[in-house]
This record gives structure tokens, sequence and C-alpha cells, in this order.
């Protein structure tokens, strides 16, 4: 982990503020990839709990840098992290993780169609300002509501004639439509946003005849996702049960009952928060089928041991899950 200062706090307009993070001693920072991302502590640690960690694309330069620059958007519906990254002063500590990149670009790429959606720009810029530092071959579009339009400006510098802006759905569809097939023969496409953009754009692509292993995303936002019903989540090991009430996570509540588990994206993306389920001998079918699997990152096969599950989106379907915990 990263003990690191607040150094400058810009507002950028549209509830989005960027901050400059630098270590406190002035040292060098890890280098990192286009499309890294910072895991921030973000609220007060609760003694003997996990702490709660959001996830940031560092937007500035990734070689050797001497601070790193994420942006927040404030999110008043969300779970306060936003709210506690719009509180920060300058002087401020906080506490992340080094870099770590899940949505690199593909250095053999022959073109970089780079497409961004609102807030998702933050690490769509980072490929942005390596692509033209290393003369790599890229265009950029970047779909944003009025308002909106954060890091406008510096995309427009970096990409020099290369920015197509996008002020409605109508507006991304018509440009893809074209920009789709006026491709060179291994061109990438990059794309980050709400999840709804990210189903156009990559199923826009596909019709277009873009290979999966060419189109790569990032997901801004995770769709809402049903309450569910309440249930009994049994800890074999803490010998304890605790209730788990409609619109309340499993992992929401676990961590109010300061059981700790790790957790990071909290959308069922990341896979820190993996729990593991006790499969009773001979259930089989019935227990496999006895959850209800909402997240992104187990494979088929594993959402079909029914061993274990992530309980920042996932529940059971029954009334009584019983977890090894
Ligand atoms: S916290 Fe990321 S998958 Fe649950």
């Amino acid at each position: 982990m990263l003990e690191l200062v607040v150094a400058g706090i810009t507002e950028l307009g549209g509830g989005v503020r960027a901050l400059t993070l630098r270590d406190p001693s002035e040292r060098t920072l890890p280098s990192f990839a286009p499309g890294s991302s910072i895991a921030v502590q973000v609220g007060a640690q609760v003694p003997g709990a996990a702490p709660a960690r959001n996830s940031y694309s560092l937007t500035g330069p990734g070689r050797r840098p001497e601070s790193y620059s994420i942006s927040v958007r404030l999110d008043e519906a969300g779970r306060g992290g936003s709210r506690w990254m719009h509180g920060l002063q300058p002087g401020d500590s906080v506490t992340a993780s080094a870099p770590s990149s899940a949505f690199p670009p593909v250095l053999s790429a022959r073109h970089h169609l780079l497409i961004a959606g609102g807030i998702g720009v933050t690490p769509i810029l980072s490929h942005a300002r390596a692509a033209a530092e290393w003369g790599r071959s890229f265009e950029v579009v970047y779909a944003h509501g009025e308002g909106g339009g954060a890091h406008r400006e510096e995309l427009e510098e970096l990409s020099g004639g290369r920015l197509t802006v996008c002020g409605s759905r109508g507006e991304l569809r018509a440009h893809l439509a074209a920009a789709l097939i006026d491709q060179p023969l291994g061109a990438h496409l990059y794309v980050c946003g709400p999840v709804a953009m990210i189903e156009a754009v990559t199923s826009a692509a596909g019709a277009a005849g873009w290979p999966d292993s060419r189109v790569h995303a990032e997901a801004f936002t995770a769709p809402a996702l049903e309450p569910g019903e309440p249930f009994d989540a049994k800890l074999l090991r803490l010998g304890r049960t605790i209730r788990v009430e409609s619109g309340t996570t499993l992992l929401d509540a676990l961590l109010a009952e300061n059981v700790p588990v790790p957790n990071l994206c909290r959308q069922g993306v990341c896979g820190e928060c993996r729990v593991a389920v006790r499969v009773r001998p001979g259930s089989g079918d019935k227990d496999t089928a006895g959850i209800e699997h909402r997240d992104s990152f187990l494979t088929d096969e594993e959402k079909g041991r029914g061993d274990c599950l992530m309980p920042c989106v996932s529940r059971p379907r029954g009334e009584i899950l019983e977890l090894e915990l």
C-alpha cells in the first residue's frame, strides 16, 4: 500500500474533481501502464473490518511519475466513497494500492480506436496520452451529455484533429456506423463508460465484423441489481448466523457484522470478495442451482460447481446459505 498526500484539487465541472496525489517525501511513484488504476481506501478505518476501497483510473503520465492524477465524479446515490473523496482537502492523507492494470493497450495494434462515455474518459485519457507520446496511430470518440465533458480540452490537445465528440446516443451510433467499418486491419477498439454504452459499442463492433480479441471494454458503472429476497447466512467456522435483508448485499451484511472480507469493485468484476460456500455431499445440482450468480468474474464452470460466490452482488435462491467463514 502507498501512503500519499493530496497535493492539488481541480474542479472539472459536472460534479467531477481531479486530485493530484504525491508521496509525502516527494519520492517518485511506481510507474504504470495506460488504463491502470489504484484502489483508494475511502472513509475512516473501522477496527477489525476490511477497509472500503474505490478504484480510480490514473489519468496522468505513467513513466516514473512524481504524482498520480485521478478524477472522481460525485455520486450522491452511491455508498459514500465519492462523497468522502470530494471532502478531501490539500494536505490530507490517503492510502492507496500500487497501480494495477486490467485495461492495457495492445502494443502490436496497427491503430487504436478509443471510445469514452462520460467519466469513463479517465482510462481512455491515459491511453491517448501514451499513444500520443509514443507516436502510435489512434483516434478518440468521446460521448458525453450537456455539462459533462471532463478532460475534453486535454483530450483535444493530445489528439489534435483525431477527437470526435458526440452529444447524444444517436450521434455516437451514427459516428460508429462509419468509424467501425473504416478501420485498418489489425486495429484494436477500447471502450470505457456506462454498461449500456459498452453493450451498444461492442455489439455494433461485432456486427461490423470485429473479432472479440480486438475489442476491449471496461465498464464504469454496473447495472442496478434486483434487491433479492431476505436470507440467513450461516458462518460455519465462526458459528454465527447473519440475517441479510432484501436490498442489502451479503458483503455489506458481513462487513456490518465485522466479518472481514476483502473487497474492491463491489460490482462483481474484480474477484476480491470471493467467499467459499459449503456444498453438502450429494446435493449436486440442487446446490448448484441454489446460488444466483450475478458477477462477471467467475467462470461458468466455477458457477456450475456452486462452491463459491461473490457476496458483493450474488445471493442464494433459497432462504439459507452456508459459508466457509
Ligand atoms: S468486490 Fe469485486 S467482485 Fe466483489
